[in-house]
């Protein structure tokens, strides 16, 4: 098969955690016998330095026109103090409401081999960490209007939250099938305790689950959610919600795994075309120092060949090849542990490579 991929390389470590994903894919490709093009697209800080916009009409347009996007990761504190709608952060917004992908699908699951990274207790480990958090991710928040202004003689900012019954229904099914398709039980999160978004929220599940009677639908506050995430992680199979409770679970989905930087993430919307990122940062503090670990962008790379690509196979190998590399007990610094050998971004990426067989 040809495919036609836009790679975002981005700011910080971006560049050389995409550079292993992309040799990874080449090795597929080879193995397979398909061709992968590369369209390189600039977005973020890079593209602020060259164009004075995170994201240029064209470099959007390049993206669309794709079969899918790679991206590695945007930001750094050298765009800090830009205004806050030609931030960096602002291209990746730009580019995931630009592809229409309101999906996002953040699997938590657990390496046998880390489970020693796991900042939890071994006991509650032990009884198994493996759901997905389907995080809204073109509304709410992030997408309301955002504004300082004077009110009664004090600066005031304000950030909009909304959300209509249509948004919510189309991420809710997404919820309900990614449940139907595991073990059937979809946590629906919010804060309807509160905020009149999250009562309509909570209102739309349910009028979903008549159509999905075998899904068990359950509703949790997000507070509640961050603290059960903790205590006890198995109980979780499926968990939809909306962008911001998404953000920070996620975030902290992956760390009770054993490390941010495994984490692959997906992003789809109406088509077949996706979004295919790690959800950690640019962390520029470790960038070009080759201690990246680029393996939440390769998982993303075999997430992209799983879904927009419909390679299975192809997908089974990456994840085959990064299992078979921790196997060998090689980590890098934000996983290492005694008596394993610990690699570099670049090193990580070769042997992954070496580890891959056709499936
Ligand atoms: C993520 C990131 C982004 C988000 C930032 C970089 C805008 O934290 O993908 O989780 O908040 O969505
Ligand atoms: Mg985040």
């Amino acid at each position: 098969m040809v495919k036609n991929i836009a790679v975002i390389r981005g700011d910080g470590i971006g560049p050389e955690i995409v550079e292993q994903a992309l040799k990874v894919l080449n090795k597929v490709a080879e193995l397979y016998g398909h061709t992968f093009n590369y369209t390189d697209v600039d977005m973020g800080g890079c593209a602020i330095d060259k164009y004075g916009d995170p994201l240029p009409e064209n470099e959007l347009k390049k993206c669309v026109e794709s079969d899918s996007v790679l991206l590695g990761a945007v930001g750094g504190d050298k765009w800090n103090d830009v205004p806050g709608n030609m931030r960096p952060e602002k291209g990746l917004l730009r580019l995931r409401a630009g592809m229409g992908v309101y999906s996002n699908n953040r699997p938590a699951k657990i390496w046998k081999q880390l489970a020693d990274a796991s900042p939890l207790k071994k006991s509650i480990v032990d009884k198994g960490i493996d759901f997905i958090i389907v995080r809204e991710l073109i509304g709410g928040i992030y997408f309301g209007e955002h504004k300082t202004e004077n009110v009664d003689g004090k600066s005031t900012a304000i950030d909009i939250l909304a959300y209509n019954e249509e948004e919510i229904e189309r991420i809710g099914r997404i919820g309900f099938e990614t449940a139907r398709k595991r073990n059937k039980k979809l946590c629906s999160v919010e804060k309807s305790n509160v905020l009149d978004s999250s009562r309509l929220w909570k209102k739309v599940m349910h009028k979903l689950a008549d159509e999905y009677p075998d899904v068990e639908l359950s509703d949790m506050l997000v507070d509640n959610c961050a603290m059960q995430i903790v205590k006890n992680p198995a109980q979780f199979d499926v968990v939809v919600t909306e962008n911001m409770f998404g953000d920070i679970l996620s975030d902290e989905a992956s760390m009770i795994t054993g490390s941010i930087g495994m984490i692959p993430s997906s992003s789809l919307g109406a088509t077949t075309c996706g979004l295919y990122e790690p959800i950690h940062g640019s962390a520029p503090d470790i960038a070009g120092k080759d201690l990246a670990n680029p393996i939440g962008t390769i998982l993303s790379a075999a997430m992209m060949l799983r879904y927009s690509f419909d390679m299975a196979g192809e997908a089974d190998a990456i994840e085959n090849a990064v299992s078979a590399y921790l196997d060998k007990g090689y980590r890098t610094a934000d996983i290492m542990s005694e008596g394993m050998i610990q690699v570099g971004c670049e090193k990580c990426g070769n042997l992954i490579i070496e580890n891959l067989r056709k499936v």
